[in-house]
């Protein structure tokens, strides 16, 4: 939650303490220059000893809550029909809603699973937005393509749309004339808007989507991997949910969809995932291929530890302490980065902070990959590893020509209950180091590049070597650290 102190200051508060501390290291900056090198200008590629402050991303790093922690020690493992299991579907079914339920071992792997029953070669999937995993599994599981149907407002990085996440119904409408509604597998919604900078939807818009999609006989699938981030942010953002709980609206949202997912390595703190359902005939599509590949229908590809960890998870995720968390902590992320001009997603969604890199080093064209390039720098210039969501997040089109993303951002996540405020201010305080010596950065070449996904393989080279002249630059001002 958000605290007011005397002085009208508003900070994030945390509410739970600490009582297990993993140790971190900062080394000095000649080490971090060496280990970026060695991991090709690509922080998926950097070792834990070599990172401060991991903020490449919030899935599977969250903290665990002891009561979490005391489920895994009471599991019921067993390989078909465990207890663990339906305590787990009794949890969707109190907090989400639905009937029935698989697990897999995360989300992407409902991804697969949906696109493989739903898509046909020719289709196409209406979605707010793209997350990555996302498209490749709908373009080479289904052979079908993504459309994006953002509003206007989508793609302005500096903005005061509190709903950058909804879908545009208008544009619905014209695919589905364009299209027919048989070519379209099915409509998605993502809560919130990961590759736009975490940013939410709104009721009134899922509440529109849904409508459209039931005139034409569509499926609506929710990708619920932050539901409680979009659900948190609904009620201090829209009309009519001030006063609601952030347990009703994730509810209410999951009675809009007819198909849910989610990655359960960021709500629920665990590693998994999950699909639910109140619609028997679709659950039933799913269902035969679960064994297939991920594991037996009563685990679904996950331990049974995670299972019943992921049970008391989706408890607890919806308890606004947790809900709101992150957002807080990114509300004032922001906040403090906008005082000094630095140029962010705004206005504040879940998940991250996002550096917006064309703004940020405007002399790199997108050939060069900025928002890679200022990853890599943020990382020389404060041993905090983020992660590049941009052109190299991108995939290539079957010709092999580059496909330069909508956005170049650097994104800056905030696990839950993991870091605290004087973290986020030494990161505040090196990305404005960072900004002011902006011009030392320059672009990226890549030297090696993978088929798929290239962003967590691929290695890279900082051309005309930048990245020794930023750290000399570096120690001559501030030393070592
Ligand atoms: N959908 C959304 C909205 C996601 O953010 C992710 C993962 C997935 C699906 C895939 O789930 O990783 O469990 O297979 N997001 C992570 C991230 C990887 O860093 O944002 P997964």
């Amino acid at each position: 939650m958000s605290m007011k102190l005397s002085s009208g200051k508003e900070i994030p508060i945390e509410m739970h303490k600490a009582r297990m501390v993993q140790k971190i290291w900062l080394t000095p900056v000649e080490e971090r220059l060496k280990a970026i090198e060695e991991a090709g200008y690509n922080t998926f590629q950097l070792k834990t000893k070599d990172v401060f402050l991991d903020m490449l991303t919030d899935s599977g790093v969250n903290a665990m809550s002891d009561n979490q922690f005391a489920a895994m020690m009471r599991v019921d493992d067993a390989y078909a029909g465990s207890m663990s299991f339906y305590e787990f579907a009794d949890a969707v079914k109190d907090v989400l809603g639905y009937n029935y339920v698989m697990n897999v071992h995360q989300g992407r792997a409902a991804e697969h699973l949906i696109s493989k029953v739903f898509a046909k070669k020719g289709d196409v999937v209406p979605t707010n937005y793209h997350f990555t995993t996302t498209k490749v599994h709908i373009e080479l599981t289904g052979e079908s393509t993504c459309l994006e149907i953002y509003t206007g407002e989508a793609l302005k990085t500096e903005s005061t749309n509190l709903f950058k996440g909804n879908m545009d119904p208008q544009k619905l409408k014209d695919a589905i004339n364009k299209y027919g509604k048989e070519k379209i597998a099915f409509v998605r919604m993502e809560a919130t808007a990961n590759l736009l900078g975490g940013q939410p939807f709104s009721m009134q818009n899922l509440k529109e989507i849904k409508q459209i999609c039931k005139e034409h006989g569509l499926i609506l699938v929710l990708d619920g991997s932050l539901i409680c981030e979009n659900a948190y942010l609904m009620r201090q953002r829209e009309k009519g949910y001030e006063d609601k709980t952030v347990a009703d609206i994730v509810k209410e949202m999951c009675s809009i969809a007819d198909l849910f997912y989610m990655s359960g390595r960021k709500n629920t703190c665990v590693r998994g995932g999950c699909i639910a359902t109140n619609n028997k005939e679709l659950f039933e599509k799913i269902q035969p291929w679960l064994p297939v590949y991920e594991g037996f229908f009563t685990y679904g590809g996950m331990s049974q530890r995670e299972v019943v960890a992921m049970a008391v998870g989706m408890r607890e995720m919806v308890n606004p302490d947790l809900a709101g968390c992150a957002v807080e902590q990114i509300k004032y992320f922001i906040k403090r980065l906008v005082e000094t001009k630095i140029p962010v997603v705004t206005p504040a969604g879940g998940l991250a902070c996002h550096l917006d890199a064309k703004k940020f080093l405007p002399h790199i064209p997108q050939s060069e990959y900025p928002a890679g390039a200022l990853t890599a720098a943020l990382y020389i210039v404060s041993g905090i590893r983020s992660m590049e969501r941009g052109t190299i997040s991108m995939e290539r089109d079957k010709d092999g020509r580059e496909v330069f993303a909508d956005l170049e951002l650097t994104r800056i996540a905030l696990p839950r209950r993991v870091y605290t405020i004087s973290h986020i201010e030494y990161a505040v305080d090196r990305i404005n180091w960072l900004y002011k010596h902006r011009d030392l950065v320059k672009g990226l070449k890549f030297v090696f590049e993978p088929p798929v996904l290239r962003f967590f393989l691929g290695k890279l080279e900082a051309i005309d070597n930048w990245g020794k002249d930023l750290s000399e630059v570096f120690k001559k001002e501030l030393g070592n650290y």
